[in-house]
């Protein structure tokens, strides 16, 4: 897929402003679940998968790929949906007793749904796409902050297997810092640096890797690898800048 412009990115935030999402998603191959318009909270859906669930064997299972995309995914989306009732209901009641824990549930939940719908779409399958390296300003961007590629990837992966317990490892573009950057996620929102941008994710809770690799965290990012979607990352760089 082509660069997307500066002017590309304004168009697309009008039309998400009027709520034209489903135009969006076709474009830039993301989801945005929803089609918020103002005085009509959007309802949160799961996106729709780009591929089957064994497309991206034998690097995911399609057993995790169905459990991960219907089960967890899922469930992040609905309890998105009602933190955000909750939060309009304390609202309407004037009632901020459980403010400190509604506030958690909609940046978990809403983390969970994002943080999915990303990561489908910054995977393919290898017969479309998936693996490889990056291209044109990603490629050199990379280049530049890391070195080379092969440094960028050990230092992602080391990343990656560092997470305790359940996170995320992303690459960011950060408009303010001017650089890509590795940083490790925990949960799906905690350590966070405000205003990043994600390029690059990898999910390494248990339940994206264990039916398959067990507790060999380190061989199923190995894996991941022959599945990004470098083309779809780059959109997201562009979009970024
Ligand atoms: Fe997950």
């Amino acid at each position: 897929m082509a660069d997307l412009t500066r002017r590309d990115f304004i168009s697309i935030s009008s039309l998400a402003a009027t709520g034209m999402l489903g135009g969006l998603a076709m474009r830039t191959g993301e989801v945005f679940a929803g089609q918020g318009v103002p005085n009509s909270p959007p309802e949160y859906q799961l996106p729709a998968l780009s591929y089957s669930y064994e497309a991206l064997e034998p690097y995911i299972d399609k057993t995790t790929m169905m459990t991960h995309y219907e089960k967890h995914h899922s469930a992040y989306t609905k309890g998105l949906n009602t933190a955000v009732r909750a939060i309009a209901d304390a609202r309407d009641k004037g009632d901020y007793s459980n403010i400190q824990q509604l506030s958690r549930m909609l940046a978990f939940h809403l983390g969970g749904h994002l943080n999915h719908s990303i990561f489908w779409h910054i995977m393919a399958p290898k017969s479309n796409g998936g693996g490889g390296e990056p291209q044109g300003n990603l490629a050199d961007a990379i280049k530049n902050e890391f070195g080379d590629f092969t440094r960028f990837k050990a230092h992602f992966s080391a990343a990656a297997k560092s997470v305790e317990g359940n996170g995320w490892c992303a690459l960011v573009w950060h408009p303010a810092a001017l650089r890509l950057m590795i940083l490790t996620v925990m949960n799906h929102q905690d350590l966070i640096v405000l205003g990043s941008q994600p390029l690059l994710i990898i999910d390494v809770w248990e339940h994206a890797y264990y039916l398959k690799y067990r507790n060999r965290r380190d061989e199923y990012i190995e894996a991941w690898w022959n599945v990004v979607n470098w083309g779809n990352v780059g959109v997201r760089f562009s979009m970024a800048l």
